[in-house]
């Protein structure tokens, strides 16, 4: 994408009534104003807050947001460009149960208060194979703690992801750390079982990796707590 469109994006975004970018500051400070005030500042209601995270153009924010309006849905992502699509399309289709947050997935317990969370979806994120960038993965120990914050004792994450490395690494930490794996599927498209949303949702970058023939698998989890 060209820095035109790019800046363009930024732009609009900034006019967007379901588009969110608290500075760093605002967020470590700890006094965050919607930080717990999701469901009644933003949404007005008192249904369940779904995440999805490293959520790029949206795909599964709106479209759960289409299939289940008793719930609320906010989609993350530091690429403000990317999800510019997704809170476009929300606006487009008047689609009110769906937002956007610009910000690290590292700062997302500053975002939301303790037990604020019902669900998480984690849509294809980067496998971060290197040693070095361990830190970065998404499903492990670190992270899965911030979640753990912010999740209700009963809630759940799912993740869906074309990486075999990801998709093993994450079972083997479950496993290993005692969480309980509700469900896992190495080839969604092949092997039957997974959840309807599984199989009818398709992500940008799954669209490329089917292309590809890749195997796309699933695991639904819950963190102990
Ligand atoms: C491989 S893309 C997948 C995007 C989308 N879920 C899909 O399937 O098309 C990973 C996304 O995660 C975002 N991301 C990676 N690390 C992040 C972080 N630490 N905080 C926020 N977003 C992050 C990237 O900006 C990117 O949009």
């Amino acid at each position: 994408m060209g820095s035109k469109n790019k800046l363009r994006r930024f732009k609009e975004n900034e006019t967007f009534s379901n588009v969110f970018q608290p500075s760093r500051n605002e967020l470590v400070s700890g006094e965050y104003e919607l930080e717990g005030c999701w469901r009644t500042s933003v949404f007005k209601n008192k249904n369940p807050l779904v995440l999805e995270l490293g959520c790029g153009k949206g795909e599964y924010s709106v479209a759960l947001a289409k299939k289940y309006p008793d719930k609320n849905f906010i989609g993350i992502d530091i690429k403000g460009a990317r999800f510019w699509r997704g809170a476009k399309t929300a606006i487009e289709e008047d689609i009110p149960n769906v937002a956007f947050l610009r910000t690290q997935i590292e700062l997302i317990d500053y975002a939301f208060a303790e037990n604020e969370v019902d669900e998480i979806w984690i849509t294809f994120p980067d496998p971060q194979i290197k040693y070095k960038r361990t830190k970065h993965r998404m499903t492990n120990e670190t992270f899965l703690k911030r979640y753990k914050k912010i999740l209700k004792a009963e809630g759940v994450v799912n993740l869906k992801t074309d990486s075999e490395f990801m998709h093993g690494y994450t079972l083997g930490l479950l496993h290993g750390a005692g969480h309980e794996v509700l469900y896992a599927n190495h080839n969604v498209y092949k092997q039957e079982g997974s959840p309807e949303e599984v199989t009818s949702i398709q992500t940008f970058y799954e669209s490329q990796y089917l292309e590809q023939n890749k195997p796309i698998t699933y695991i639904r989890f819950k963190i102990k707590h």
